[in-house]
């Protein structure tokens, strides 16, 4: 694209500072792509409590800033942070709503009732700071429920204004399951005009649905893989919204995500055992040997360990391996890693088997980013059996970390994830299609199967999967596509 643009860049999380999901490390690493690429990239987002005041130590100095919301005048303190000559971060500094023990929800996983107004706030903050700054904009990118208002406040708030006028609005869904639905008691406080409390664009059976009304007001609308896009198109995958993105017609489509290979490779992992390459896989062996250790595991190299490391919830179908992980552990030579937190019952059924099949499975309840690429690097497969998958990055850090995939064919891990052929040996994981427990038990059999079995498939397919290339040149680069074309969309005059 011969033309850079200023894009504003406005998310509920980007790691390192806050992290949740995947959300966070495309909303670092995109930004990061596109300003390498010439662009200038703001990036606004919340100074949570939790933000260690270590990685945001600067000498930059904060500024107050007013937004108004609705009739109410808010003050915020905002801390800039510059990255490089294109890429700047600005946190949005607002005690009333961000000093609090969650992002999203407090420890008890209740979700905190005024979400609506704190990120409502958020993303009238990230346009107010536009102003505030004189920064120009060509494009204002939001991402999921948290930052859909953007969308509604930059085409009803900010037509005339100099800075915003001619911005054009790009909304990602990450994950169509969550909307941001709440009563509609803070719409007022949100500004938003009334006539849009409607079942077109905010209403949802008397409440605020943030998403539904951010797809009504963006330019164009994506979600992150190919395959997402197709299936949300369909009742099944869509949780009540497929009519309004079929609305959108060719403005909704599928952007693959990239993934940042400077954190996630095994030939330059700081915290990982020991590095290694698909040339010299031998650091591969101490990797395991090291997690094996870690998580109280029988040493034993010969065998095969399967690695999860995901939010426990529905959506990544831990409902389905509880019904088949102990017949999988009783009846195969196989050893299990899982890492992660999130449902309560889900916590206490997977923290508890390490107890159970001791030495044959490790479990660790939290959030641990180390432990994260140790079970990258340490593990033969990663399972992911997840109900629907807007993308997953796992897999793909799986891949280059030679830890065959083993995944439902399902958004982004359908598009990402080779199945393996066992006729010729091609392919870079295994993949199955029934939402069931007989069908992850049937395909970790396989896999396990050809690990024993067929080893030189399974040696090939590592390597295979280690060439793999999921960077972000490409996507980036259709993003700059789908910027282009809100342009044109939001301006139809030129
Ligand atoms: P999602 O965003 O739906 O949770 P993704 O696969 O896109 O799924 O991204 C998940 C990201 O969060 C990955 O970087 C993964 O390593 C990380 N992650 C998830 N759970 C944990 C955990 N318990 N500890 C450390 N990292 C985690
Ligand atoms: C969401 C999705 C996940 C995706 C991530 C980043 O959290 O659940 O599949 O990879 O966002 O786009």
């Amino acid at each position: 694209m011969e033309r850079k643009l200023n894009i504003l860049f406005v998310v509920s999380e980007s790691a390192p500072y806050a992290k949740t999901g995947g959300l966070a490390d495309v909303a670092a690493s995109l930004p990061h792509a596109l300003a390498g690429r010439g662009h200038k990239v703001t990036v606004v987002m919340p100074y949570y409590a939790a933000i260690s005041p270590e990685l945001l130590r600067t000498d930059e100095t904060p500024f107050s800033m007013n937004v108004w919301m609705g009739d109410c005048e808010e003050w915020c303190l905002v801390h800039p942070r510059t990255i490089n000559k294109n890429l700047n971060y600005y946190f949005i500094d607002f005690q009333k709503y961000f000093f609090r023990e969650g992002y999203y929800h407090d420890n008890a996983m209740q979700d905190y009732l005024d979400n609506p107004s704190r990120f409502g706030f958020l993303s009238q903050a990230a346009l107010y700071l536009c102003k505030t700054k004189q920064l120009a904009v060509d494009i204002v990118h939001a991402h999921d429920w948290q930052t859909s208002a953007a969308m509604a406040y930059l085409k009803t708030h900010h037509r005339s204004c100099p800075y915003l006028g001619k911005a054009a609005g790009v909304l990602t869904i990450h994950n169509i399951g969550y909307q941001g639905k709440y009563s509609r008691e803070s719409y007022s406080y949100l500004g938003f005009r009334e006539e849009d409390f409607n079942p077109r664009v905010f209403e949802d059976y008397g409440g605020i649905n943030l998403l539904k009304g951010g797809i009504h007001f963006a330019d164009i609308v994506n979600t992150v893989s190919p395959s997402y896009a197709n299936e949300t198109l369909n009742p099944a995958y869509s949780h009540g919204l497929d009519a309004f993105l079929r609305l959108k017609g060719d403005r909704y489509i599928g952007i693959l995500n990239g993934v940042d290979y400077e954190e996630w490779d095994p030939a330059g992992d700081a915290l990982i055992a020991k590095k290694y390459t698909f040339r010299n896989m031998n650091g591969k062996t101490v990797c395991k040997k090291a997690l094996q250790k870690r998580m109280n595991l029988y040493q034993q190299e010969h065998i095969p360990i399967i690695g999860m490391v995901s939010r426990m919830t529905e959506q990544k179908g831990h409902y389905q391996l509880r019904e088949c992980i102990e017949a999988i552990v009783n009846n195969m030579q196989v050893q299990f890693v899982i890492l992660g937190s999130g449902d309560k019952e889900l916590e206490h059924y997977f923290g508890t088997l390490p107890e159970k099949y001791s030495g044959h499975i490790g479990a660790y309840i939290g959030y641990d980013n180390s432990l994260a690429h140790q079970i990258e690097a340490g593990c033969d497969f990663f399972l992911m059996p997840s109900l629907y998958e807007p993308c997953g990055l796992n897999q793909i850090y799986s891949l280059r970390y030679g830890t065959l995939p083993i995944v439902r064919a399902t958004g982004g891990l359908d598009d990402t994830v080779e199945q393996y052929v066992e006729s010729d040996g091609s392919g870079t994981g295994f993949k199955y299609y029934d939402a069931t427990p007989r069908a992850i038990y049937d395909t970790v059999g396989w896999a396990v199967s050809t690990y024993y079995d067929r080893r030189e498939h399974f040696n090939d397919m590592q390597r295979r999967a280690m060439q793999q290339d999921f960077s972000w040149e490409e996507s980036a680069a259709r993003y700059e596509s789908a910027y282009q074309r809100a342009l044109e969309i939001a301006n139809p005059e030129k």
